[in-house]
């Protein structure tokens, strides 16, 4: 049915817009406390099988949406409603901006892919610190995703992140350092260990210094070269942060200029993925990110070591019922092979 609307109908529309229309009316469910419970009830994921605990929090299932999405904290708890069973919001910067000219998302539908060149447009941490401030209707996991403001120079980075950690840390499930997005000139440069070091190590005090001490993850680029994986993963150690999130889109695609995300990116996430695993086994919380489309998929990130798996793109593609499928095929795949507990599943292959 979405398959069709989607090829019929939405394909049509510039993505943007069918975007901004679909935040509008997930922003109105969240309105609808009553609805909103309804749908909670018959789309969540209730299968105490599912549960997975991680730094302290507990998620009812491994899978959840992956910033980007939900940029300013206006629809949390909607999106938890339809399935998802933690939220992303974010990437939120210091300052709002309004990011880059549009048309600045694009689908390759042939690939089940995007590419876009947002450039975090958000309206700045204080906004989305008044939205998450709003009582909770229905339960929902909400890790915040902090990224630099564009106008902020390099060398100033460091307060930007510290004054989003500041507004949005005591408000969040978990803290997300996003130093890997392409579309912010030389924010990627930050993931180098010279630069990362002082920056997680101020933001982590902020992290620390909340009544709840929010736990605090790093969010990497695909694009990082293999040794580089490995240096983020020891000094993620080092600073005892509490997982890394891979990956972000990649910019190594041919066509518009952004970061490409969705299926051509699975077999490098998954791969990073590995290596993380292979490095830092279960001392950090691994959660994979990259070309999930289905409940395989999540299966396989959860033998290779992830504790959680997020998606943006299978939605795109798979439409409003596709969290709750997955965590249908999900239990269903348990229940085929006996396992007790989605728990139980990860790490299984790890090397
Ligand atoms: C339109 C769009 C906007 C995104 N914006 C952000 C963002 O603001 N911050 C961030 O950390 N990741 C952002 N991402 C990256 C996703 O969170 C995710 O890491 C990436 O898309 C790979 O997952 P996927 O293949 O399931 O989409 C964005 C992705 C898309 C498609």
């Amino acid at each position: 049915m979405y398959r069709l609307l989607f090829s019929l109908v939405l394909c049509r529309f510039d993505a943007e817009s069918v975007h901004h229309l679909t935040v509008r009316a997930l922003t109105l469910l969240a309105r609808l406390p009553y609805l909103k419970k309804v749908v909670h009830r018959l789309m969540a994921p209730h299968d105490p099988a599912l549960r997975v605990s991680a730094f302290g929090v507990h998620f009812p299932s491994p899978f959840g949406l992956a910033a980007g999405f939900d940029k300013d904290a206006a629809c949390a708890e909607a999106l938890s409603a339809i399935g998802f069973g933690h939220v992303e919001v974010g990437t939120v910067t210091a300052h709002a901006q309004p990011g880059n000219p549009r048309p600045r998302l694009f689908r390759v539908a042939t690939q089940r892919a995007i590419i876009n060149r947002m450039g975090f447009n958000n309206r700045g941490a204080a906004a989305a610190a008044a939205r998450l401030r709003r009582t909770r209707g229905v339960p929902t996991v909400v890790g915040v995703n902090i990224g630099k403001t564009k106008v902020v120079p390099e060398h100033a980075a460091v307060d930007d992140y510290v004054t989003s950690a500041k507004e949005l840390a005591p408000l969040a499930d978990y803290l997300v350092v996003n130093v890997s997005s392409p579309n912010t000139p030389g924010l990627r440069n930050l993931q180098a260990v010279e630069l990362l070091r002082p920056l997680l190590e101020a933001v982590k005090q902020v992290a620390d210094a909340t009544p709840r001490r929010t736990p605090l993850l790093v969010k990497i680029a695909p694009d990082l070269a293999d040794e580089d994986i490995d240096a983020v993963a020891d000094l993620a150690l080092e600073l005892r942060l509490d997982g890394i999130i891979a990956t972000n889109t990649t910019i190594r695609h041919p066509g518009e200029t952004g970061g490409l995300s969705g299926r051509p990116l699975k077999t490098r996430s998954v791969a990073v993925l590995r290596r993380l695993r292979a490095r830092v086994g279960d001392r950090l919380t691994l959660v994979s990110v990259g070309g999930v489309e289905n409940a395989d998929d999540v299966w396989e990130r959860l033998l290779a070591g992830a504790t959680l798996v997020q998606g943006y793109t299978g939605m795109i593609y798979g439409g409003p019922l596709w969290a709750y499928r997955l965590h249908r095929d999900l239990s269903r795949r348990l229940v085929r092979h006996g396992i007790p507990a989605i728990t139980d599943v990860i790490g299984r292959t790890a090397p």
